[in-house]
């Protein structure tokens, strides 16, 4: 059955076999899973995890977001949770999947510890874990979403390279771009990865922006042989630091919100783009040559 009969279907109270809402995907087979990763903490991971995982539910995709900070896990306090010890909890087998997920409609949220001394000691392997929780519910959902940790540990790698695509995220500091650029050259190296997708974050003006496109995209087809499809940018938000998540959460007119409207639209093109059958291959590589994009 279609996806859309089986949503209008799960609608219909006097259908006594409907599926219920939350149970309805919009895609078929596999979830599609995305990284959020970047070299340098602090340039916006989370809040870009959140926000897009949010959009997609809204849109009727069913979405889980796995917090991959397993121990400094800020995803629950950015949406005013409290902070609590299910993750540890569900690797110790003392709680399900299901029990330690956060709902809303379709968005699900599976947070993890901070600072939890228990799971400091475990000597369980979490990105193993982890991945064995992505294998478990890729059938359940249409995307899943990783709020990677920041940085190249092994760990965080394993996860990058397991994803179906990874969102590098930078912000215009130098040493944010010189550390994302070491992570996609370890990725391209160690794990064969060569296409990933790029959000500048904290963007002040559109030359800003598109310098540092132009720096990271030509640096990662030299030297790398690799592509970088560009999402695009979002503004620098001025203000007081503790109101940005609000900014980032709420009216669905702001301008922040437009942007990542803009971003999860690229996004889209360029996966349609990537399975459509012609595309023109020279020399073993793809003409759909990268244009550096407008802000927003
Ligand atoms: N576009 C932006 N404008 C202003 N502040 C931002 C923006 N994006 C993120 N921040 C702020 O930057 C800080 C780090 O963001 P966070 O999402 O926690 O990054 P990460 O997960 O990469 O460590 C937070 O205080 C957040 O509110
Ligand atoms: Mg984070």
């Amino acid at each position: 059955m279609k996806n859309a009969q089986k949503w209008l279907l799960s609608q219909n109270s006097f259908n006594e076999n409907s599926t219920s809402y939350d149970d309805v995907r919009l895609n078929q087979g596999k979830a599609i899973t995305i990284s959020v990763a970047s070299g340098k903490g602090g340039v916006g991971k989370t809040s870009i995890s959140l926000k897009l995982s949010k959009m997609l539910a809204s849109t009727g995709y069913k979405v889980l977001l796995i917090d991959c900070d397993t121990n400094l896990s800020n995803t629950a306090l950015k949406l005013g949770l409290p902070i609590n010890n299910d993750f540890e909890l569900l690797m110790r087998s003392v709680k399900t999947f299901d029990e330690c997920l956060y709902k809303e409609g379709k968005f699900h949220l599976l947070s993890a510890c901070n600072g939890s001394t228990e799971l400091f000691e475990t000597d369980k392997n979490h990105e193993k874990f982890l991945i064995d929780v992505l294998v478990k519910a890729e059938n359940k959902y249409d995307y899943i979403i990783l709020d990677s940790p920041a940085g190249i540990a092994k760990e965080t790698l394993t996860l990058n390279a397991y994803s179906d695509h990874r969102f590098v995220v930078v912000t215009p500091d130098k040493s944010s771009i010189t550390d994302s650029y070491s992570l996609l050259k370890i990725l391209n190296k160690k794990y064969g990865i060569c296409e990933n997708h790029l959000i500048v974050n904290k963007v002040s003006n559109k030359n800003q922006y598109k310098r540092i496109v132009k720096t990271l995209s030509e640096t990662v087809e030299n030297f790398l042989s690799c592509r970088l499809q560009v999402l695009g940018g979002i503004e620098f938000q001025a203000g007081e630091v503790d109101l940005f998540d609000g900014i980032l959460m709420g009216e669905a007119k702001s301008s922040l919100h437009q942007s990542f409207t803009n971003l999860l639209g690229r996004f889209t093109e360029q996966s349609v783009c990537e399975h459509l059958p012609n595309q023109v291959m020279l020399n073993g590589s793809s003409q759909k040559r990268q244009e550096v994009q407008p802000i927003c």
